[in-house]
């Protein structure tokens, strides 16, 4: 059983509620060792995650970019875990976020990290309101100035 809820803790490391289901499994015994079921968004979003800790090592290194992910405006679209957060402010948000990527592919480093940054920023506020279990990590892919 013990073994069973670190497989599900595993799984939920990532998820909006991380915090919550941490706790809920510390206090209950009865916790179905179900396999955390991941909706269409919250796997983009990873990928998202992913690329973004690429894209940042680059950036600070000085080197080539990465090839940007394709097809991120699917997000708009994409199955979430709980549909009423898709709401105007969502898409609002997200087109947000897609037009601050754009301006990384400058060849300014300067500029690159700022729209970085920027880009960053959106990612957090997006998700005060929505899936609040990944900002810190999120906030920890700023680029320190220098
Ligand atoms: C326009 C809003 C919005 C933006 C911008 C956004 N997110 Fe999300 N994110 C969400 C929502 C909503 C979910 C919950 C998806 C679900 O559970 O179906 C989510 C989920 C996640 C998850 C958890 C996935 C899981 O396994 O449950 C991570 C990690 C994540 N986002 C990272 C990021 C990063 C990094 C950025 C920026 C580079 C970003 N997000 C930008 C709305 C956003």
């Amino acid at each position: 059983m013990r073994m069973l809820l670190y497989i599900t803790m595993l799984f939920l490391s990532f998820s909006c509620s991380e915090t919550e289901a941490k706790k809920k499994e510390v206090q209950t015994e009865k916790v179905k060792p179900v396999m955390y079921q991941i909706s269409e968004m919250a796997g983009m979003m990873e990928g998202v995650y992913v690329f973004n800790k690429v894209l940042r090592d680059s950036i600070q290194k000085g080197a080539a970019l990465p090839e940007f992910l394709d097809g991120l405006e699917y997000l708009h679209k994409a199955q979430a875990t709980s549909p009423k957060e898709i709401d105007s402010n969502f898409h609002d948000l997200l087109d947000q976020y897609l037009s601050e990527i754009e301006k990384i592919k400058t060849s300014d480093r300067q500029k690159k990290i700022e729209a970085f940054n920027a880009s960053i920023k959106i990612c957090v506020d997006c998700h005060q309101t929505r899936c609040q279990g990944p900002i810190p990590k999120i906030k920890r892919l700023r680029i320190p100035s220098e």
